[in-house]
């Protein structure tokens, strides 16, 4: 009783803070306001302990707000790219299926400080580069009349304002468009899902919780499912990213396909994206921030364009041609000129669900870096633009069509979490939500049950992959869809998760696995030994890749924390042998890089087990590994060119 008060009284407040700020933010609220009287469904997390408990699963739920958190929470103002309103703005002309360029009069009196109506604007196309992930420059300087009709092959264009006498700027802008095409093969009489894919990278989803509740409330709108058991399956972006496209490893890749960081490989990849295609559905792809994306990033990028509507070349363009602005402390490009650098990307998403997604069936991916990668806190400044978008979409109509997967990679990977006694599952349980809109449901019930029943079981990418393979192929009688390479146990989300499944079963090596209890150990000499041991195999593992003329040898400064795994019932473990999962954080002296490994360790003969690959680094790795190309050897090099001498550190020799 006292909690159902106490938590309608949480919701009263939830409820209205979301009403205020987002009056703040737009003026367009009463469809928010209407939300959130009539409110979500209740949550079931008030009180609740576990994510997911069952006999070889324990995931533990966090409090968002305990007190170590308490203490570190620095939540951020959101900052406008500029004050000044839009002098041009583009809408789509339905009948036309034409965009078309509007001069707002009453800005351009306010710029020009003029009540004359004279004006001149002119825009550059943004061309294609030769090669898919690059522009090739800008086409000549076109005027732009009021109301103009943008051309169909315009899909990116750059946009300067001055006064009539062209003697000073008045606005500079940019733009992109999703140009219509016809549906590329006559479209199939049944209804099909589409599917659109909203990524942020690093949000854990207790880190939604904490720092986006407006979008978690929206999330707990009938139709939206949270996968509560979802844990990633590598350490960062690409891989588990590659894992949900692909449903295979890089390394498994590298055996079977061809090396990603060879030039020209990412193009030979099966990527979901090319299976949807070949039955039928418009792609789209796009990210932010072009030194971070997840195909570009220490990868080769692509050479031939991968989806039908592809942003990256306009990205390049912008990146090259507005100008940037940073936010105080951030060291990704906030805005590309007058815009927030993601508001492009879901821009791109909306114009694509707004062209196609009542006509086709259309599958998209929309992911954004720029804000969320080195600041958990920037979440907080940002949470009413993504709101918005969601909003955006709904109003719009695009949730009456479209399959929605709104998800993150992984949870921060460094900064002040990392010292946090919960960093463990903080780094491995990225958010993870799945729309269905209202036709799927009744035409699938038995697919809308089992997604709700598995949202408190154990699941991981490469179910998502079986999942999109599942969708494509819905009509199969059986499922007959293959499943992931790299999981053969894995399966669909729509069907019933086994409730007893394993981190194994799921393809979570124990590095990555939050299913199990670990307590702490006392430090003596053998966690300091066994650490010692970590370090050197690190060592060695630089020794082997022959990386030793450009990275130090890294000698072990402190050991934090070591932690025993509780109950070992891995098969792989033999008992007998006295091997034991440990978790150890510790740190090295050289630039006080700090990490956290999971081994497998026999205190008694210092057997030890472990592959380094899977060793996280948890504070940031760039700046000490900028002599390497190469993403997974990064985390481990410091740099001999990039030492600096925080202490005397090679006395011992
Ligand atoms: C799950 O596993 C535990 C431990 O292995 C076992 O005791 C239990 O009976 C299993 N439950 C189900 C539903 O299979
Ligand atoms: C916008 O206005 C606010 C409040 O007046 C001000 O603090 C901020 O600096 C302005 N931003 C820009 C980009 O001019
Ligand atoms: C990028 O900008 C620079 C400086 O304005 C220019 O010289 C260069 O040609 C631009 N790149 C492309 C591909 O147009
Ligand atoms: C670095 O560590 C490796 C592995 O332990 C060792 O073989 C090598 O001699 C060390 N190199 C230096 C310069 O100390
Ligand atoms: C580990 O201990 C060192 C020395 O006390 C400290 O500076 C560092 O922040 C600690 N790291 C973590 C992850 O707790």
């Amino acid at each position: 009783m006292t909690r159902s008060i106490s938590y309608s009284f949480k919701r009263l407040i939830v409820s209205f803070l979301a009403v205020t700020l987002i009056c703040l933010w737009s003026m367009n609220s009463s469809r928010v306001d209407e939300k959130f009287r009539t409110g979500a469904r209740e949550t079931q997390e008030v009180g609740k302990r576990f994510y997911v408990k069952s006999g070889k699963c324990e995931m533990r739920y966090v409090d968002p707000f305990n007190a170590e958190f308490l203490k570190i929470n620095r939540p951020k103002q959101f900052i406008p790219c500029t004050n000044e309103s839009d002098l041009v703005s583009a809408h789509y002309d339905k009948i036309l299926h034409q965009y078309v360029l509007h001069i707002n009069e009453e800005v351009l009196h306010e710029l020009s400080g003029s009540k004359t109506n004279d004006f001149a604007c002119f825009y550059q196309k943004i061309i294609y580069g030769q090669s898919a992930d690059h522009y090739d420059g800008k086409g000549r300087r076109t005027k732009i009349s009021q109301n103009y009709l943008v051309p169909l092959d315009v899909e990116g264009m750059l946009v300067e304002c001055t006064t009539a006498d062209e003697m000073r700027v008045l606005q500079r802008d940019a733009f992109v468009f999703v140009q219509y095409k016809d549906p590329p093969q006559k479209v199939r009489l049944e209804k099909r899902a589409s599917v659109i894919m909203y990524g942020i990278d690093t949000v854990s989803r207790t880190n939604l919780r904490r720092m986006m509740p407006m979008v978690h409330e929206f999330l707990k709108s009938p139709g939206w499912y949270e996968m509560m058991g979802y844990n990633k399956v590598a350490d960062n972006s690409f891989p588990n990213i590659f894992a949900m496209l692909t449903g295979i490893s890089p390394e498994s890749a590298e055996s079977r396909i061809c090396n990603t960081d060879a030039d020209g490989c990412l193009d030979k990849i099966p990527f979901i994206w090319k299976e949807f295609k070949k039955v039928g559905y418009s792609t789209a792809y796009a990210e932010d921030e072009e030194h971070s994306n997840t195909f570009n990033y220490a990868k080769p990028g692509f050479a031939v364009k991968p989806t039908d509507y592809y942003f990256r070349p306009f990205l390049t363009a912008l990146e090259n041609e507005t100008s940037i602005q940073y936010c105080p402390g951030c060291q990704m490009k906030y805005c590309l000129g007058r815009r927030l650098a993601n508001s492009y990307i879901f821009d791109y998403c909306r114009q694509f669900m707004q062209r196609f997604v009542a006509d086709r069936p259309i599958w998209g991916m929309f992911w954004t870096n720029h804000y969320s990668h080195d600041d958990l806190f920037m979440l907080s400044a940002m949470q009413h633009k993504i709101l918005e978008d969601l909003l955006s979409f709904e109003k719009d109509g695009a949730f009456e069509h479209t399959i929605m997967i709104f998800f993150s990679d992984h949870g921060a990977r460094f900064g002040p979490l990392m010292y946090t006694k919960e960093a463990f599952l903080e780094e491995r349980l990225p958010m993870m939500f799945i729309y269905l809109p209202p036709w799927f449901r009744i035409k699938y019930p038995q697919y809308a049950r089992a997604l709700a029943q598995n949202q408190n079981r154990l699941s991981s990418n490469f179910d998502l992959y079986n999942t999109l393979k599942h969708i494509i192929n819905i009509e199969g009688l059986v499922e007959s869809t293959k499943r992931s390479y790299d999981c053969p146990r894995c399966q669909s989300l729509f069907y019933p998760l086994p409730e007893n499944r394993s981190c194994s079963e799921a393809g979570i090596p124990e590095a990555y696995c939050t299913c199990h209890n670990y307590e702490e150990v006392q430090e003596d000499r053998g966690t300091w030994r066994m650490a010692e041991l970590v370090v050197d195999r690190i060592n060695q593992y630089l020794q082997h890749h022959n990386l030793q003329s450009l990275c130090s040898n890294l000698t072990l400064r402190v050991v934090n924390v070591t932690e025993v795994r509780m109950l070992e019932i891995e098969e792989h473990v033999s008992q007998g042998k006295g091997l034991r999962h440990y978790h150890t954080k510790f740190q090295v002296h050289q630039n006080l890089a700090q990490f956290s490994a999971t081994v497998l360790y026999d205190r008694r003969t210092e057997e030890l087990q472990i592959n380094v690959e899977l060793i996280s680094r948890i504070n940031k790795y760039r700046p000490d590994a900028e002599c390497l190309e190469e993403d997974v050897q990064k985390l481990y090099c410091i740099c001999l060119s990039k030492i600096r001498n925080n202490e005397t550190i090679f006395t011992f020799q």
